[in-house]
């Protein structure tokens, strides 16, 4: 199962991916890494642990449509059956999402269909919820959204920030993305 990632951050979700593949639990192997930022700490990761990686930068290009035909030709260079989103922050158009219908693969750090989009954490801590978590999903064309392959729930507590839920929610988005791969490896 060839999978390609696409990260814009720290990278903790594609590094658990490539624990996970060394130390043998995920039959995978990941053919490219690729940023939209240059000075992803992730993409420095990715480098380092000797994987094909590219920033695209998607300052550098003058349209989304322009960004994105260039990601697609240097994922298409490599085959993927997966692309692996880890921390992308960039929404993909229904154009890129139909290049790979239900091979694309998303973490979001709450339990879908509650807050979706940006700072999922902060708006559990506003809502008020007890329960939160992470979820891992086929992306379709809409924000956040399409079949949930794994969910994982985790406790809000009294006096949690949203840097101390992120953290309880970290942990568990590590394996739901890890066993999500594997479900999806079974059935191939
Ligand atoms: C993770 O918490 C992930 O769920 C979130 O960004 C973080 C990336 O961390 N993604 C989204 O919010 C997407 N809507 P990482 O770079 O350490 O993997």
């Amino acid at each position: 199962m060839k999978l390609a990632v696409l990260l814009s951050g720290r990278g903790s979700n594609f590094a658990a991916i490539h624990e996970a593949i060394a130390d043998r639990r995920l039959d995978a192997q990941i053919a490219t890494v690729i940023s939209n930022r240059a000075d992803a700490a992730g993409l420095a990761r990715a480098k380092d642990c000797g994987y094909d990686a590219h920033a695209i930068p998607h300052r550098d290009y003058p349209t989304r449509a322009a960004h994105e035909e260039e990601v697609l030709r240097v994922l298409a260079l490599h085959e993927p059956d997966y692309i692996v989103l880890a921390g992308y922050m960039r929404l993909l158009s229904p154009t890129f999402v139909a290049a790979y219908p239900n091979r694309i693969l998303n973490i979001h750090p709450s339990l879908l269909p509650s807050f979706p989009g940006v700072d999922a954490q902060a708006q559990a801590l506003r809502h008020g919820v007890k329960i939160s978590g992470c979820t891992v999903h086929l992306v379709d064309e809409n924000l956040d959204a399409g079949p949930i392959l794994v969910q994982r729930a985790v406790p809000v507590v009294d006096g949690d920030t949203v840097e101390s839920l992120s953290a309880r929610i970290l942990d568990q988005e590590h394996e739901a993305y890890v066993e999500a791969l594997q479900k999806l490896k079974s059935k191939t």
